[in-house]
């Protein structure tokens, strides 16, 4: 079966061929990184515009590169939601045209759980899992008994950790997005120098809070002298990484526990962070867990995850109408 995966819920255009014979056999991602650099975060108008620029051009070239034709293909995957509407109805309204046109089934796919589904892509699924996602606008516990069965646990009360990556690089002055700058920083970084809270660590809900951590960030770089030399930058890199972390590992071990996974998982942009990967790796093998994180090009927004999740779907006999609507936000739903 191929399926055709449309991903355009923030400010990446994505498209992607899922082959269930072969695995993902083209996953095109057009990034908006600089458009919106200037502005210090995603411009949704700009975003929907810029979806509708490339996202045709897209999946054109993802059909010549197969020497494939819209016939050829058994379904459209797209995602529903969540994310910026406007940025979402580009994407869905053109999964709909091309399903119509060459009258395949259409399957819409909520953004979480193609972040969770990534980790199907390059490995077996071991369920039940804890998984923990965390990415620019999600940090969530989710227990998933099985493919298409989701309870959410709990998640942050405030901001998500990729916003907490993405703020605090800005308050040192690095670009957009903040995370992979401070993953790459942290590791020149002295341990020690600099010290953050964790906050809600006592707390023994599944709950995580990071607001507290930019103003931490704020009031320690305000009273250094100018220019930041770069190994103070990396020295903040290091503790603030180390700060978001911990929190992100304790509270997943600690609902993993909870509910007697065998295995644990991270999805979303920031399961790219090498020292969350590791940290998370080791702690899973004293505990005798089976450890899963997407490998890093499926980490971040990618349209791969999404024509996957939408086969999970098709292979569940589950499909949707055209009038299927996209919704900015809503909790991943089990399927039944
Ligand atoms: N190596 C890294 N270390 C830490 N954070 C990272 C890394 N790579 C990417 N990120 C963070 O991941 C986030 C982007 O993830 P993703 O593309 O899933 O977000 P999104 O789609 O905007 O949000 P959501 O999935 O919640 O809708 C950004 O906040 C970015 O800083
Ligand atoms: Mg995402």
């Amino acid at each position: 079966m191929k399926v055709l995966g449309i991903e355009t819920s923030c400010d990446d255009t994505s498209v992607a061929l899922y082959d269930s014979e072969k695995g993902v056999a083209e996953n095109l991602v057009s990034s908006q990184v600089d458009l919106h650099d200037h502005f210090g975060g995603v411009v949704p108008e700009l975003a929907s515009r810029a979806h509708l620029v490339n996202l045709l051009p897209l999946v054109d070239m993802l059909l010549e590169r197969q020497k494939l034709q819209l016939k050829d293909l058994d379904a459209v995957a797209v995602t529903a939601g969540p994310g910026l509407i406007g940025a979402l109805l580009v994407g869905l309204s053109t999964g709909k045209s091309l399903a119509m046109a060459a009258d395949l089934p259409l399957v819409g796919v909520h953004h979480i759980e193609g972040h969770i589904l990534a980790n199907a892509l390059t490995a077996e699924l071991v369920l039940p899992a804890m998984v923990l996602v965390a990415s620019g606008g999600h940090t969530e516990l989710i227990h998933m008994p099985e493919v298409g069965r989701y309870e959410r646990l709990g998640g942050t009360l405030d901001d998500a950790a990729g916003e907490a990556f993405d703020k605090t690089a800005k308050l040192l002055g690095l670009p957009y997005p903040g995370g992979p700058q401070i993953d790459r920083l942290a590791k020149q970084g002295t341990p020690g120098v600099f010290s953050f809270p964790r906050p809600l660590r006592k707390d023994p809900r599944p709950v995580f809070s990071f607001s507290g951590l930019k103003t931490a960030v704020r009031t320690v770089v305000d009273g250094l002298p100018r220019p930041l030399a770069d190994q103070t930058v990396a020295d903040v890199c290091y503790e603030v990484q180390e700060a978001i972390v911990d929190s992100l590992c304790e509270k997943l071990f600690a609902a993993a526990r909870k509910k007697h996974v065998g295995a644990v998982y991270l999805a979303g942009g920031v399961a790219a962070n090498g020292r969350l990967r590791d940290r998370v790796a080791a702690e899973a093998s004293k505990r005798n867990l089976h450890f899963l994180a997407p490998e890093r090009v499926y980490c971040t927004d990618n349209a791969a995850m999404i024509a996957y999740a939408g086969y999970c779907h098709l292979e569940a006999g589950r499909t949707d109408s055209l009038d299927l609507d996209s919704f900015p936000r809503g909790p991943v739903a089990s399927w039944r």
